[in-house]
């Protein structure tokens, strides 16, 4: 039996590798994951009990009790949550309790699709080192602040450009520093700076860089 095909699409906050890796998905026809959504549902169940993102027994508590199929919730995109998620996200347990939906789905893609593609901090490092192809996107901070706020204006919401560099700033730096599984490109991923690419740009240049590898694994797919 042939292994599932898996890209991994790691990056800093807010680089646009949800975006790169949903198009991906959608030009294989691949199912995709957005690994952040589930310690973002943590963080929302920490939140909605009442709870202390800091607090390791909240965190964990919310970790065993994860309302999976929520994941494209709109409450979960919220700026707050996002900062509650990269909290959370440093305990050991929280991502222990992670591990096996995300195992499951890179090895039995949802709907019967031929490959997975899964964003996220350690996904090419840690959770599928032995992923097809792995991708690493990162940009300029202040570019990509200048692309989160232009996104929330766009739907209408009021935002502070600087507030929104500053908490990508200490997001990278915790999600960076953490002890366990910490954002960092895996040995054999291929790095994307898209500081000057416009996000069509940005997805032909990440299509080319996994193209090869891809169109190899698909032709042993019956
Ligand atoms: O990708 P995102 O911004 O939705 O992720 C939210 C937080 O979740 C991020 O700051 C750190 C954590 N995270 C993680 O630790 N590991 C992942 N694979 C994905 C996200």
């Amino acid at each position: 039996m042939t292994s599932p095909i898996v890209i991994a699409v790691d990056g800093t906050a807010a680089s646009g590798k949800g975006t790169l890796a949903k198009r991906l998905a959608d030009h294989f026809g691949f199912a995709h994951l957005d690994s952040g959504s589930l310690y973002r549902l943590v963080a929302l169940g920490v939140a909605d009990a009442g709870g202390d993102p800091n607090s390791e027994s909240d965190a964990v508590a919310a970790a065993q009790r994860i309302p999976f199929d929520r994941r494209t919730d709109a409450r979960v995109r919220s700026a707050q949550i996002g900062s509650a998620s990269s909290i959370v996200s440093v305990f050991p347990k929280v991502r222990q309790a992670l591990l096996e939906f995300q195992h499951s789905f890179a090895a039995h893609p949802p709907g019967g699709a031929k490959g997975a593609v899964i964003d996220g901090r350690d996904i090419g490092s840690v959770i599928c080192p032995g992923a097809t192809a792995k991708l690493f996107i990162d940009a300029a901070p202040e570019v990509r602040a200048h692309r989160r706020w232009l996104e929330l204006k766009e739907r209408g919401e009021q935002a502070d450009e600087q507030a929104i560099l500053a908490e990508i700033v200490e997001r990278d730096a915790r999600d960076r520093g953490r002890a366990t599984s910490p954002l960092k490109p895996a040995a054999d991923a291929l790095l994307l700076d898209t500081t000057h690419l416009d996000i069509d740009a940005a997805f032909a240049a990440a299509l080319a860089l996994v193209q090869p590898k891809i169109g190899e694994a698909l032709k042993a797919v019956p």
